[in-house]
């Protein structure tokens, strides 16, 4: 059967595609998500993507995925910047973790320079628009094979 990798996004990525584009660009998670399911396919992966503005719901994504998926992709949101608790989860997943930020957080506030998540993440992508999913599903055909 073939691997899932689970590709999870935190709050107000709901609204991509309508939030702030100049900066998220006009792309939808709908998009990401059939961009994703198209390169993971190519790469005999199956994809999921999920989306949630809570804290304690993306904790339980990450412990639900311990059961049924190989890897993780996570934009994590504004709790990149905040949550412990979601490090913590991560800790947990045995898979690789691949952290994803559309913009480039470093040319951005201070706040945005520190993220708990890359502290498990074995790789990140930052900067390249929600091509950067797709980036680190192609990833997750490496890390996986
Ligand atoms: C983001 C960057 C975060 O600082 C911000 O809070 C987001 C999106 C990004 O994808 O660029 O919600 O993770």
């Amino acid at each position: 059967m073939a691997k899932l990798i689970t590709i999870l996004n935190g709050p107000n990525l709901n609204l991509l595609g309508k939030r702030q584009p100049e900066i998220y660009g006009h792309e939808t998670l709908d998009d990401v998500a059939a961009a994703c399911a198209e390169v993971g396919r190519g790469l005999g992966l199956n994809t999921e993507l999920l989306q949630t503005n809570h804290e304690g719901a993306l904790v339980e994504m990450v412990h639900k995925a311990r059961e049924t998926s190989a890897g993780i992709v996570i934009n994590p949101g504004a709790f990149t910047h905040t949550s412990v608790a979601l490090l913590d989860a991560l800790n947990t997943f045995e898979g690789p973790v691949i952290e994803v930020h559309i913009s480039n957080v470093h040319q951005r506030e201070s706040f945005r320079h520190h993220s708990y998540v890359s502290l498990r993440a074995n790789g990140i992508i930052v900067g390249c628009g929600t091509e950067g999913y797709a980036l680190a599903v192609r990833r997750m055909g490496t890390l996986l094979a």
